[in-house]
């Protein structure tokens, strides 16, 4: 049966390098598996107060009903201000309850921070797993995915260059087997 491996991206930006990054890794998952990109910039801030059963916003229904369909998910986000950027914060929020019924849990998990700068998101990486702990996602260890200089790693023609796809292709190759030993 194909998999489906969710895609979040802690990007809106049209022309971001995330989503490039992202839409690459997804172009590497074997054929067995589906990518499916998973909208966040529509979700309302959580608020306990909106979270009345039945009466929900709208778009955290679809939201909660899509990530429940996915068998595991990827993290791809930039880095803002050293740590993770509200719209990725919030969809977790957001999935996470009600309480006992979270959309995550379980899930095989993979992060991949990206940034122009020298440290590749580093700080938002990590404080992204932090929360990927609390939510019981199992998540890739190694190698860690902090792709740094983006922007020196695009083409003329807007590609990203072969030796950052071929580190890509073995983040994707080394999520599969991961995600093989733990699916749910
Ligand atoms: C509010 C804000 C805070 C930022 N803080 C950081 C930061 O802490 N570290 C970093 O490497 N880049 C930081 N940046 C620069 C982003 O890495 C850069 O805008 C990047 O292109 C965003 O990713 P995207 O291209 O996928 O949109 C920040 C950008 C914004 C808008």
């Amino acid at each position: 049966m194909t998999k489906r491996i969710g895609f979040f991206i802690g990007s809106l930006r049209k022309n971001s390098y995330n989503r490039k990054v992202a839409e690459k890794l997804a172009h590497f998952l074997p054929a067995d598996f589906e990518a499916v990109f998973v909208e966040l910039g529509d979700l309302p801030l959580y608020n306990e107060d909106l979270d009345v059963a039945g009466k929900e916003p709208v778009a955290w229904q679809r939201f909660r009903n899509e990530v429940n369909t996915l068998d595991g998910v990827v993290f791809v986000t930039p880095e803002y201000n050293r740590s993770v950027p509200a719209v990725l914060k919030n969809a977790l929020d957001v999935g996470s309850r009600p309480y006992g019924q979270s959309v995550w849990d379980g899930k095989p998990g993979l992060v991949v921070s990206v940034s122009p700068g020298a440290i590749g998101g580093f700080g938002a990486n990590h404080h992204l797993r932090q929360s990927l702990v609390f939510l019981n996602i199992p998540t890739l260890q190694q190698p860690e995915a902090y792709i740094g200089n983006i922007s020196q790693s695009i083409d003329e023609d807007g590609e990203i260059i072969e030796k950052t796809q071929a580190f890509l292709k073995l983040i994707v190759d080394k999520y599969i087997v991961f995600f093989e030993a733990n699916q749910l």
